[in-house]
């Protein structure tokens, strides 16, 4: 059974993340979603915070898990036996970036081939960091994340 592994921070995971998470579903035996602990993004939310967030939105992906990963995403996706790690691609702009991330992952660990799948096209302006503005700021993420999403982002907010 081929497994992939879905790298990201997650920060908070968004209805985007959703929707490419169950197109790899479809396309692999089992997808491992692994959450980076060593983010350079100084993360809202703990690791296991966001595993919760995310496991609570697998109904329906039964070929899916979570886990939280430390150091070098090659490293862990060869110690999982993963046969390929998959990404979103949501707009040229994340091109050039994920390029770069692939090649090196590629010259670290040839045998671990990228892949890039496209969300659903209204997903193309949705970002973390964006859904994380909007909610500090009082506005509606609902559109934008899972209900159990916007509920966590709601008590980190009260106020807002
Ligand atoms: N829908 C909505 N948003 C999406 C998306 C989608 N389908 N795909 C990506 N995004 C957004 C995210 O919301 C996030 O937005 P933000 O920057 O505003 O927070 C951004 O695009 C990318 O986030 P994410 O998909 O969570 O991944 P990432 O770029 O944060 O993850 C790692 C990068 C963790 C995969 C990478 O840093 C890594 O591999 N780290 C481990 C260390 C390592 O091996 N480093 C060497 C790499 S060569």
């Amino acid at each position: 059974m081929k497994l992939c592994i879905y790298p990201g921070t997650f920060d908070p995971f968004t209805n985007g993340h959703l929707d490419v998470l169950a197109r790899a579903a479809k396309l692999f035996g089992h997808v491992r979603v692994a959450i980076a602990i060593d983010s350079t993004k100084a993360p809202l939310f703990t690791p296991e915070q966001r595993v919760q967030l995310i496991q609570a939105n697998l109904r329906g992906l039964p070929n899916v898990d979570v886990v939280s990963f430390d150091g070098l995403l090659v490293k862990f996706a060869r110690k999982q036996k993963a046969h390929a790690i998959i990404r979103g691609l949501r707009a040229l702009s994340d091109f050039e970036f994920e390029f770069n991330m692939a090649l090196m992952n590629r010259h670290l660990e040839p045998k671990v081939e990228t892949i890039f799948v496209m969300p659903n096209e209204s997903y193309s302006y949705t970002s973390s960091s964006l859904v994380k503005q909007i909610a500090k700021l009082g506005g509606d993420v609902s559109k934008f994340v899972p209900p159990n999403v916007a509920k966590a982002l709601r008590e980190v907010y009260p106020s807002a």
